[in-house]
């Protein structure tokens, strides 16, 4: 059983985020060429900037105390880099639905290796402490266009559930001054009732919509 303090401080990045991403890419492949062309630029700057992260900021750390721990994630992260680029350089004719689901498995598979060890060794090797340290320092790699393209498509593609629990780890690990423009930028990815549903369970964020 992971402990559960631990599990809150590592659960957005490790689980949260990779949820949104699998729901928000296997929605563009369903919605075909047209969708792929509204909303696949979107998906690709998110995932970039995730994997960003996990490069600069967590792998390192985690590194420094359990080397070798994150080197199965190299590979996969240039290889989903590679197949996004070449979707960017060429999306025309023939073969689209087959290239995203190329990209689908490869991401799949690398969410679930980072899940099933990468996770673990942060929550073996960090205090819980340490690991809020280290999400306080994502929003400095994220310039604020950025926050709020993320925040709404974060909350727009995760269910009710995971919902109040990314909003209840704001609630505690987000400085008080911060969180008010958070849960602006969060309603704006839901509907009324998502809203307020949302609101009922973590009512720190109610300062987002008047
Ligand atoms: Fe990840
Ligand atoms: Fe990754």
């Amino acid at each position: 059983m992971y402990d559960p303090e631990k599990y809150a401080a590592v659960a957005d990045n490790f689980v949260y985020v990779h949820r949104a991403l699998r729901r928000d890419l296997a929605r563009i492949i369903e919605g075909g060429r047209e969708l792929f062309e509204s909303d696949f630029p979107r998906f690709a700057r998110i995932l970039a900037k995730h994997t960003e992260l996990e490069e600069v900021l967590f792998f390192p750390a985690l590194e420094e105390r359990a080397p070798g721990s994150t080197q199965m994630t190299t590979d996969p992260h240039q290889e989903i880099e590679a197949l996004v680029d070449s979707l960017f350089a060429d999306s025309s004719g023939e073969g689209l639905e087959e290239r995203l689901r190329a990209l689908q498995e490869l991401l799949l598979a690398h969410l679930a290796e980072e899940e099933e060890l990468v996770m673990p060794a942060m929550m073996e090797h960090f205090e819980a402490a340490e690991i809020w340290a280290l999400d306080g320092q994502i929003m400095e790699h994220c310039a604020p266009e950025f926050m709020q393209e993320m925040l709404p498509w974060w909350f727009r593609h995760i269910d009710a559930a995971d919902r109040v629990a990314v909003g209840q780890n704001m609630a505690v690990g987000v400085p008080p001054e911060v969180l008010p423009m958070l849960a602006q930028l969060i309603s704006a990815g839901l509907d009324e009732a998502e809203w307020s549903e949302l609101v009922n369970h973590v009512p720190a964020l109610a300062a987002g919509r008047s």
